[in-house]
């Protein structure tokens, strides 16, 4: 049993994972970056309209309102204004190490309008983005020397719940099947979200949400999981995402009846009200017989009025993407589209300095976590479109810098080969199990029920429904049968531990939903349609205790701007 020991271990190669590994390696101490996936494959790189900075504006307090209203008011104030106060030196400091954002022509960074914002705040590379970010700070994390331990699954979160202290993970070498210690003094988890427990969803086949079901397993809360945001526009059929930036550039949403329909739902704002906004419009529309195509279970996404010139400018990639998955021509044709499962807002609890929390009131030590897997929370309950991007750089480096301060006080590396164990003993039972279910078909079920009884729309007997569907799934999954008993890449085997996780955590996003009777955000009651502030102006903490799911409430921090009714 191999044992590594460094200073700081990071699980996740994205945008905020690579951006904490920088700021550690400047420091001098010994870390390495833990991924399932080579880091230029993370999902940082699918983000592709934009990253939100108020560069032209007098100062960030309309970007700090923007996100507050966007969020339903539920985003705690003070992170949210060290997001958008850092967001102007974040897209400087990108820049800087080489990121080419996309230019006025006066020579000025170009940004364009994103849904629910008060003015075109996205800073873009055309519409690759989140991938010129990644591909920037992972040359810079590489020529600095971070040391990169690729295609390995971390399968076990060390941590002593008595002294609430983290001090590495287990993980397996995908490769061979190795499972190897990586012992460190502080451990931060970048490992982003968890969309892929959704049958119709926008992410990258590893955005199974590993990394939260780890801390679910050691009696970790993890809040506000019920807040899973549906991103407007996913082809049809498919949940890929078509960048919002189609409509920031003046793209327009029509029903089967050739209705401009937003007008109906967002008078103001139309196509660029927020997301969950536009989301609920769309599913409406369908649901209520408008939708377009054989099955009528799509929109349509109109560029046609825009000149070809244009798409190909500053669009190019979802022009590729709509001629490669369905033969259309951007400029020439509408494109069907329908909402599709896209971010968590809810993640692991940290404070704002990135420690995770053990509780509401209690903080963790050695541990920390940032990105799409943290709630801070600085998207509330509905995040607004290129507020993630400025997320995962602002306080993947904020959580760098904790690690690097916290460093002199925390514990000494005690790794040992036993702290393999918990991990090995999960791939033994799956591999040695008798059983006859598969992992394929149960994580079927799970994704197609989500998107059923969990999605866009949500009400007491669904959520029910769904909740019982879990248990089974559950019980089912442990009479799960791998076929394929083999060392190397063995994909059977990561898919099915992958399914453990999604199990884990979805049954967090059900009770979340099913406790909170009210409707906010991207959270949508069928039978509690109204926001709740009396009863529901707070945060969800979840736990999972021997299968069974725990829910505590903790305040939302509220500062200058007091919850109002949100218009668009
Ligand atoms: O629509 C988009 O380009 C996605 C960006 C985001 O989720 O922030």
């Amino acid at each position: 049993m191999n044992i590594y020991r460094y200073d700081a271990v990071i699980v996740g190669a994205g945008l905020a994972g690579l951006s904490a590994a920088i700021e550690i390696k400047k420091a001098g101490l010994k870390t390495c970056v833990i991924s399932k996936l080579h880091p230029l494959r993370s999902h940082s790189g699918a983000a592709q309209g934009g990253i939100n900075a108020a560069l032209k504006e007098k100062d960030t307090s309309a970007h700090e309102f923007d996100t507050i209203k966007g969020g339903d008011y539920l985003g705690d104030q003070s992170a949210i204004k060290t997001l958008c106060r850092k967001a102007p030196e974040t897209i400087r400091r990108l820049e800087n190490m080489g990121a080419v954002f996309s230019r006025e022509a006066n020579g000025r960074i170009a940004q364009r309008a994103f849904g629910g914002q008060s003015e075109p705040r996205a800073c873009y590379a055309k519409d690759r983005t989140g991938l010129t970010c990644l591909q920037t700070i992972y040359e810079q994390a590489d020529r600095l020397g971070v040391e990169f331990v690729d295609e390995w699954f971390a399968g076990d979160l060390l941590y002593d719940p008595f002294d609430r202290k983290a001090y590495g993970v287990a993980a397996m070498k995908l490769k061979t099947g190795e499972v190897a210690v990586f012992g460190a003094k502080a451990t931060l988890f970048a490992t982003g979200g968890y969309a892929r427990c959704y049958a119709v969803n926008s992410n990258a086949h590893a955005n199974t949400g590993d990394g939260l079901s780890l801390f679910l397993r050691k009696g970790l809360p993890l809040e506000d999981m019920e807040f899973v945001q549906f991103h407007p526009t996913g082809l049809a059929g498919s949940g890929i995402l078509i960048s919002e930036a189609a409509r920031g550039e003046g793209g327009r949403l029509f029903n089967a009846r050739n209705e401009r329909f937003m007008e109906r739902y967002a008078p103001q704002k139309l196509e660029l009200a927020p997301r969950d906004v536009v989301s609920r419009a769309i599913e409406r529309e369908i649901l209520e017989g408008r939708g377009v195509g054989e099955r009528k279970e799509a929109i349509w996404l109109d560029l046609t009025h825009l000149s070809a010139e244009l798409i190909a400018a500053k669009l190019p990639e979802l022009s590729d993407l709509a001629k490669t998955f369905l033969g259309l021509d951007m400029a020439k044709d509408r494109i069907p589209i329908r909402a599709t499962a896209h971010y968590s807002m809810g993640g692991v609890p940290t404070d704002e300095s990135c420690r995770a929390k053990a509780s509401a009131a209690l903080l963790t030590s050695g541990l920390y976590a940032a990105g799409e897997c943290a709630c801070l929370s600085v998207h509330g309950a509905n995040r607004l479109g290129a507020n993630s991007l400025l997320e995962a750089a602002v306080f993947g480096k904020i959580a760098g810098e904790t690690i690097v301060s916290d460093m002199p006080s925390l514990d000494p590396i005690k790794a040992s080969a036993d702290d393999a164990g918990v991990f090995l003993d999960e791939i033994r039972k799956l591999l040695h199990s008798s059983g006859a279910e598969s992992a394929a078909a149960l994580r079927s079920s799970l994704q197609t029920s989500m998107t059923q009884n969990a999605g866009v729309f949500r009400n007491r007997a669904s959520l029910e429904k769904q909740t019982e569907i879990i248990n089974d799934l559950r019980d089912r999954f442990s009479r799960i049968r791998i076929s394929d008993k083999s060392s190397a890449f063995n994909t059977e085997l990561q898919e099915a531990l992958e399914l453990g996780h999604m199990l884990d955590y979805s049954a967090l996003i059900v009770a979340g939903a099913l406790a909170r009777e009210e409707s906010r955000g991207a959270h949508c009651r069928e039978d509690f349609t109204a926001r709740d502030d009396e009863r529901f102006l707070r945060h969800t903490f979840g736990y999972l205790n021997g299968g069974k799911t725990r829910l505590e409430y903790a305040p939302v921090t509220i500062g200058e701007y007091k919850p109002e009714a949100r218009k668009y």
